[in-house]
């Protein structure tokens, strides 16, 4: 049955409310994607809602991509119908011009213009064939890398971006929650959970254990795979998580010819208080052939995971309520999602709308 879980008992089941995590009124500090690089050719404009913001994103006859807040600062004519004149973009309107850090430099119908006016622009990284954009001129740190994957050169492919009807700091969780390994995914291991929180933007969490044996099936993946299991993701700003499954896992418990394997997800909600997740595979650049197959079974191994708790995002309101000991990599990450600081991009709205809960009055008739 679907429900919707957000307008559901607000009365005698009371939730609580935080800083940062589980708001949609909040957009933390942080790289968010913007399409892909191949979609936006040199000399060419878009609009594109960026976490509930509207941007124009233009790449430049140098072949860089710049981005600026999407309405017109004269009348607010969208400027992703605008036109790219060098490193500039043209407001199809009245052709104001403004320049990548939003400087208006031209106003045609004044005879000389030096105008004060500006628009506000963002930082801007193309990583991993997509577009980034962060929600400040200037961004204090690069886009997530995987730690087992730094500096090496990568092949990737982004898969369709799809939706989640709850907040995306909670979808996140399914990383890093222990007791549903055994519950839902039928592993059966005395994981040891590792979180590094020492680094400002992102967090760092490592799960280990032996392999288990008590089932047939298990045996086998014990021989085929060896005696110790080991995943570790990286989360950045509440928004990108980097993930590396089968770490450290040996044939026969000998040969480590069996790949690990990387994914990333990026995380937004857009206009609608939706979560949208994109899924991006990464593998170390070898040969088109061993990639292609490496990115596909990447794919395959987080369709087979994402396939057993799906449902689980579709129907939840999160509470802390009844936190056990067991659950402590559950506080931590909520700690650290609450440390980040709230962006411009953060929105207006109510305490309902806040906490997802559309027509309340329809709610309480
Ligand atoms: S609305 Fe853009 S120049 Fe007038
Ligand atoms: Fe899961």
């Amino acid at each position: 049955m679907k429900i919707d879980p957000n307008q559901q008992n607000n009365n005698t089941q009371p939730r609580p409310t935080f800083k940062v995590f589980n708001r949609w009124d909040v957009v933390a500090k942080g790289w968010y994607q913007a399409g892909l690089s191949t979609d936006l050719k040199k000399g060419k404009a878009r609009g594109v809602n960026v976490s509930g913001q509207h941007l124009v994103i233009y790449r430049g006859e140098s072949g860089e991509v710049y981005a600026l807040d999407g309405f017109c600062p004269h009348m607010g004519v969208d400027l992703g119908i605008g036109s790219v004149e060098k490193e500039s973009i043209k407001c199809f309107f009245h052709h104001w011009k403004f320049d990548n850090e939003g400087r208006c430099t031209d106003i045609p119908c004044l005879k000389e213009s030096n105008s004060k006016i500006k628009n506000q622009n963002y930082a801007v990284q193309e990583k991993y064939g997509m577009i980034w954009v962060y929600p400040e001129a200037k961004a204090p740190y690069e886009v997530l890398e995987i730690p087992e994957l730094k500096g090496l050169e990568l092949s990737s492919t982004t898969d369709k971006t799809y939706k989640r009807s709850c907040h995306y700091h909670i979808t996140m969780i399914n990383g890093i929650d222990p007791q549903h390994l055994s519950t839902v995914h039928n592993i059966h291991m005395d994981m040891s959970v590792d979180i590094d929180a020492s680094e400002k933007d992102s967090i760092h969490i490592l799960l280990e254990g032996e392999t288990p044996s008590e089932s047939a099936f298990e045996r086998v993946i014990k021989k085929l795979l060896g005696s110790r299991y080991a995943y570790s993701m990286k989360y950045q700003s509440a928004c990108l998580a980097g993930l590396t499954v089968l770490k450290g896992v040996k044939l026969f418990g000998r040969w480590e010819v069996i790949p690990t394997l990387h994914m990333l997800f990026s995380y937004q909600s857009n206009i609608e208080g939706e979560t949208l997740v994109t899924p991006i595979y990464l593998t170390k650049k070898r040969n088109f052939l061993t990639d292609w197959f490496l990115l596909k079974l990447t794919k395959l191994s987080f369709l087979f995971l994402q396939g057993e708790d799906g449902e689980v995002y579709e129907n939840i309101r999160f509470s802390t309520a009844n936190l056990l000991p067991i659950d402590t990599p559950v506080t931590k990450y909520i700690k650290y999602v609450n440390s980040l600081t709230p962006s411009k991009w953060s929105k207006n709205l109510d305490a309902d709308q806040a906490l997802g809960i559309r027509n309340r009055s329809e709610v309480n008739v």
